[in-house]
Protein backbone atom coordinates (compact mmCIF):
# COMPACT_ATOMS: atom_id res chain seq x y z
CA UNK A 1 0.00 0.00 0.00
CA UNK A 2 0.70 3.30 -0.86
CA UNK A 3 0.67 6.04 1.77
CA UNK A 4 -0.80 9.25 0.40
CA UNK A 5 -1.12 13.22 2.31
CA UNK A 6 -4.07 14.06 0.24
CA UNK A 7 -7.15 14.13 3.01
CA UNK A 8 -9.47 10.37 3.07
CA UNK A 9 -12.64 9.41 2.36
CA UNK A 10 -14.45 10.77 5.79
CA UNK A 11 -17.10 7.76 5.89
CA UNK A 12 -15.01 5.04 6.33
CA UNK A 13 -12.13 4.85 8.98
CA UNK A 14 -8.41 4.56 8.12
CA UNK A 15 -8.57 0.74 9.56
CA UNK A 16 -10.80 -0.18 7.08
CA UNK A 17 -9.38 1.72 4.83
CA UNK A 18 -5.95 -0.04 5.07
CA UNK A 19 -7.66 -3.30 5.62
CA UNK A 20 -9.29 -3.05 2.55
CA UNK A 21 -6.46 -1.97 0.28
CA UNK A 22 -5.04 -4.62 1.79
CA UNK A 23 -7.03 -7.55 0.75
CA UNK A 24 -7.89 -6.02 -2.20
CA UNK A 25 -3.68 -5.86 -3.30
CA UNK A 26 -3.96 -10.04 -2.05
CA UNK A 27 -7.08 -10.66 -4.04
CA UNK A 28 -5.41 -8.27 -7.46
CA UNK A 29 -2.41 -10.14 -6.75
CA UNK A 30 -4.01 -13.64 -6.90
CA UNK A 31 -5.84 -12.71 -9.55
CA UNK A 32 -3.40 -11.55 -12.32
CA UNK A 33 -0.05 -13.36 -11.00
CA UNK A 34 0.20 -15.84 -13.96
CA UNK A 35 -1.17 -13.46 -16.63
CA UNK A 36 1.94 -12.37 -19.32
CA UNK A 37 0.19 -10.23 -21.44
CA UNK A 38 0.78 -7.28 -20.36
CA UNK A 39 -1.94 -7.19 -17.21
CA UNK A 40 0.63 -8.58 -14.56
CA UNK A 41 0.86 -7.16 -11.46
CA UNK A 42 3.82 -5.00 -12.23
CA UNK A 43 0.90 -3.10 -14.47
CA UNK A 44 -1.38 -2.79 -11.67
CA UNK A 45 1.06 -1.37 -9.41
CA UNK A 46 2.33 1.27 -12.09
CA UNK A 47 -1.15 2.41 -12.18
CA UNK A 48 -1.49 2.89 -8.81
CA UNK A 49 1.58 4.82 -8.40
CA UNK A 50 0.99 6.77 -10.89
CA UNK A 51 -2.89 7.63 -10.21
CA UNK A 52 -1.77 8.50 -6.57
CA UNK A 53 0.60 10.89 -8.16
CA UNK A 54 -2.26 12.42 -10.34
CA UNK A 55 -4.71 12.15 -7.83
CA UNK A 56 -3.90 15.86 -6.02
CA UNK A 57 -4.23 17.56 -9.06
CA UNK A 58 -7.59 16.02 -9.88
CA UNK A 59 -8.97 16.27 -6.46
CA UNK A 60 -9.45 12.38 -6.43
CA UNK A 61 -10.22 10.71 -3.05
CA UNK A 62 -6.96 8.86 -2.76
CA UNK A 63 -8.30 5.37 -1.06
CA UNK A 64 -11.13 5.56 -4.37
CA UNK A 65 -8.03 6.16 -6.63
CA UNK A 66 -5.75 3.29 -5.27
CA UNK A 67 -8.81 0.74 -5.08
CA UNK A 68 -9.81 1.70 -8.51
CA UNK A 69 -6.24 1.32 -10.00
CA UNK A 70 -5.98 -2.08 -8.00
CA UNK A 71 -9.03 -3.74 -9.61
CA UNK A 72 -9.40 -1.91 -13.14
CA UNK A 73 -8.29 -4.64 -15.35
CA UNK A 74 -10.03 -7.56 -12.82
CA UNK A 75 -13.31 -7.60 -14.94
CA UNK A 76 -11.48 -7.26 -18.88
CA UNK A 77 -12.90 -9.42 -20.93
CA UNK A 78 -9.36 -10.71 -22.34
CA UNK A 79 -8.33 -11.80 -18.67
CA UNK A 80 -11.78 -13.43 -18.30
CA UNK A 81 -13.55 -16.55 -20.28
CA UNK A 82 -16.40 -14.23 -20.84
CA UNK A 83 -17.60 -10.61 -20.04
CA UNK A 84 -19.93 -11.70 -17.94
CA UNK A 85 -17.51 -13.85 -16.17
CA UNK A 86 -15.33 -11.35 -15.04
CA UNK A 87 -18.22 -9.03 -14.19
CA UNK A 88 -19.26 -11.21 -11.36
CA UNK A 89 -15.75 -11.95 -10.27
CA UNK A 90 -15.53 -8.27 -9.78
CA UNK A 91 -19.27 -7.98 -7.98
CA UNK A 92 -18.21 -11.14 -5.66
CA UNK A 93 -15.20 -9.33 -4.74
CA UNK A 94 -16.65 -5.85 -4.36
CA UNK A 95 -19.99 -7.94 -2.00
CA UNK A 96 -17.36 -8.99 0.18
CA UNK A 97 -15.77 -5.99 0.74
CA UNK A 98 -19.43 -4.38 1.94
CA UNK A 99 -18.44 -0.65 1.16
CA UNK A 100 -20.80 2.13 2.06
CA UNK A 101 -22.71 1.70 -0.91
CA UNK A 102 -22.06 5.47 -2.39
CA UNK A 103 -18.64 4.63 -1.70
CA UNK A 104 -19.42 1.59 -3.77
CA UNK A 105 -21.35 3.41 -6.71
CA UNK A 106 -18.40 5.73 -6.82
CA UNK A 107 -15.64 2.96 -7.34
CA UNK A 108 -18.20 0.82 -9.92
CA UNK A 109 -18.10 3.86 -11.92
CA UNK A 110 -14.65 3.97 -12.36
CA UNK A 111 -14.15 0.26 -13.56
CA UNK A 112 -17.05 0.62 -15.80
CA UNK A 113 -15.65 3.14 -17.45
CA UNK A 114 -11.78 3.17 -17.60
CA UNK A 115 -11.19 1.09 -20.71
CA UNK A 116 -9.86 3.02 -24.33
CA UNK A 117 -12.26 0.33 -26.18
CA UNK A 118 -15.38 1.99 -24.42
CA UNK A 119 -14.54 5.36 -24.84
CA UNK A 120 -13.52 4.93 -28.46
CA UNK A 121 -17.06 4.12 -29.99
CA UNK A 122 -18.77 5.86 -27.59
CA UNK A 123 -20.79 3.05 -25.74
CA UNK A 124 -19.45 5.06 -22.55
CA UNK A 125 -17.94 8.82 -23.13
CA UNK A 126 -19.25 12.50 -23.68
CA UNK A 127 -22.32 12.06 -21.45
CA UNK A 128 -21.69 12.20 -17.66
CA UNK A 129 -18.58 14.20 -16.65
CA UNK A 130 -15.98 12.04 -15.08
CA UNK A 131 -14.83 11.89 -11.85
CA UNK A 132 -11.56 13.40 -10.56
CA UNK A 133 -11.28 9.39 -9.46
CA UNK A 134 -11.98 8.19 -12.86
CA UNK A 135 -9.50 10.78 -14.56
CA UNK A 136 -6.63 9.64 -12.02
CA UNK A 137 -7.09 6.12 -12.89
CA UNK A 138 -7.95 6.38 -16.49
CA UNK A 139 -4.65 8.54 -17.14
CA UNK A 140 -2.62 6.13 -15.57
CA UNK A 141 -3.83 3.67 -16.96
CA UNK A 142 -3.20 5.22 -20.69
CA UNK A 143 0.30 6.53 -19.62
CA UNK A 144 1.01 2.63 -19.13
CA UNK A 145 0.36 2.39 -22.55
CA UNK A 146 2.83 4.92 -23.55
CA UNK A 147 6.26 5.48 -23.76
CA UNK A 148 9.47 3.10 -23.33
CA UNK A 149 7.45 0.54 -20.77
CA UNK A 150 4.15 1.05 -23.56
CA UNK A 151 6.71 -0.16 -26.61
CA UNK A 152 7.30 -3.20 -24.56
CA UNK A 153 4.32 -3.91 -23.82
CA UNK A 154 2.86 -3.58 -27.07
CA UNK A 155 5.47 -6.49 -28.77
CA UNK A 156 4.96 -8.32 -25.63
CA UNK A 157 0.77 -8.77 -26.12
CA UNK A 158 1.40 -8.76 -29.63
CA UNK A 159 3.81 -11.67 -29.77
CA UNK A 160 1.81 -13.31 -27.04
CA UNK A 161 -1.30 -13.59 -29.51
CA UNK A 162 1.31 -14.90 -32.41
CA UNK A 163 0.97 -11.26 -34.65
CA UNK A 164 4.15 -9.93 -36.89
CA UNK A 165 5.87 -7.02 -35.56
CA UNK A 166 5.19 -5.41 -38.50
CA UNK A 167 3.99 -6.46 -42.11
CA UNK A 168 4.66 -3.58 -45.13
CA UNK A 169 1.74 -4.96 -46.49
CA UNK A 170 -0.72 -4.67 -43.66
CA UNK A 171 -1.70 -1.21 -43.13
CA UNK A 172 -2.99 0.36 -40.28
CA UNK A 173 -7.26 0.22 -39.74
CA UNK A 174 -9.29 3.17 -39.81
CA UNK A 175 -11.78 4.52 -37.62
CA UNK A 176 -12.06 1.69 -35.30
CA UNK A 177 -15.12 0.59 -33.10
CA UNK A 178 -14.18 -1.35 -30.56
CA UNK A 179 -15.37 -4.79 -32.11
CA UNK A 180 -12.73 -4.16 -35.02
CA UNK A 181 -10.72 -2.82 -32.12
CA UNK A 182 -10.26 -6.22 -30.46
CA UNK A 183 -10.79 -8.65 -33.21
CA UNK A 184 -9.33 -8.01 -36.62
CA UNK A 185 -6.07 -8.98 -37.54
CA UNK A 186 -3.18 -6.21 -37.01
CA UNK A 187 0.60 -6.17 -36.43
CA UNK A 188 2.21 -4.25 -33.46
CA UNK A 189 3.53 -1.36 -35.54
CA UNK A 190 -0.04 -0.50 -36.82
CA UNK A 191 -1.07 -0.51 -33.30
CA UNK A 192 1.16 2.70 -32.34
CA UNK A 193 -1.45 3.99 -35.14
CA UNK A 194 -4.14 2.33 -34.46
CA UNK A 195 -4.02 3.29 -30.14
CA UNK A 196 -1.31 4.87 -28.85
CA UNK A 197 -0.89 7.65 -31.01
CA UNK A 198 -4.06 8.37 -30.36
CA UNK A 199 -3.80 8.41 -26.77
CA UNK A 200 -1.97 12.04 -25.52
CA UNK A 201 -5.13 13.80 -27.02
CA UNK A 202 -7.62 11.32 -24.39
CA UNK A 203 -5.35 12.39 -21.12
CA UNK A 204 -7.84 13.98 -18.80
CA UNK A 205 -5.17 15.79 -16.49
CA UNK A 206 -2.39 18.32 -16.53
CA UNK A 207 0.10 16.14 -15.58
CA UNK A 208 -1.26 12.91 -17.58
CA UNK A 209 -1.08 15.54 -20.56
CA UNK A 210 2.73 16.14 -19.93
CA UNK A 211 4.15 12.77 -19.10
CA UNK A 212 1.83 11.70 -22.13
CA UNK A 213 3.84 14.36 -24.39
CA UNK A 214 6.84 13.36 -23.78
CA UNK A 215 5.99 9.30 -23.52
CA UNK A 216 4.66 10.32 -27.44
CA UNK A 217 7.35 12.23 -28.34
CA UNK A 218 9.57 9.00 -27.46
CA UNK A 219 7.48 6.03 -29.23
CA UNK A 220 7.16 7.91 -32.26
CA UNK A 221 11.21 8.37 -32.67
CA UNK A 222 11.08 4.49 -31.76
CA UNK A 223 9.04 4.03 -34.71
CA UNK A 224 11.05 6.30 -37.14
CA UNK A 225 14.26 4.32 -36.16
CA UNK A 226 12.52 0.98 -36.51
CA UNK A 227 11.43 1.75 -40.02
CA UNK A 228 14.32 3.32 -40.81
CA UNK A 229 16.16 -0.20 -40.08
CA UNK A 230 13.67 -2.08 -41.33
CA UNK A 231 14.61 -0.03 -44.90
CA UNK A 232 17.49 -0.73 -44.01
CA UNK A 233 18.93 2.87 -43.21
CA UNK A 234 19.57 3.82 -39.80
P1 LIG B 1 -5.54 -1.61 -20.76
O1 LIG B 1 -4.41 -1.89 -19.79
O2 LIG B 1 -5.88 -0.17 -20.84
O3 LIG B 1 -6.72 -2.50 -20.51
P2 LIG B 1 -5.35 -3.05 -23.22
O4 LIG B 1 -6.02 -4.18 -22.56
O5 LIG B 1 -6.03 -2.46 -24.40
O6 LIG B 1 -5.01 -1.89 -22.20
O7 LIG B 1 -3.90 -3.49 -23.62
C1 LIG B 1 -2.92 -3.92 -22.73
C2 LIG B 1 -1.54 -3.67 -23.33
O8 LIG B 1 -1.41 -4.40 -24.54
C3 LIG B 1 -1.32 -2.21 -23.71
O9 LIG B 1 0.00 -1.83 -23.54
C4 LIG B 1 -1.73 -2.18 -25.14
O10 LIG B 1 -1.14 -1.11 -25.83
C5 LIG B 1 -1.27 -3.53 -25.63
N1 LIG B 1 -2.12 -4.00 -26.70
C6 LIG B 1 -3.46 -4.08 -26.73
N2 LIG B 1 -3.93 -4.51 -27.92
C7 LIG B 1 -2.82 -4.71 -28.68
C8 LIG B 1 -2.59 -5.16 -30.01
N3 LIG B 1 -3.59 -5.49 -30.82
N4 LIG B 1 -1.31 -5.25 -30.44
C9 LIG B 1 -0.29 -4.91 -29.64
N5 LIG B 1 -0.43 -4.49 -28.37
C10 LIG B 1 -1.67 -4.40 -27.89
NI1 LIG C 1 -4.68 -1.64 -17.42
Amino acid sequence: MIESETPHTPDIGPETRTRLLARTEAFVRARLEANACGHDFHHIHRVRVLALRIAPEAGADPFLVEMGALLHDIADPKLNDTPEAGLRVLGEFLDGCALPPALRARLEDVLERVSFGKELDGTIGAPAPKSPELQAVQDADRLDALGALGIARTFAYGGSRGHAMHDPDLPPREGLDQAAYRNGCSTSVNHFHEKLFRLKGLLNTRTGKAIAEERHRFMAEFLDRFMAEWDGKG
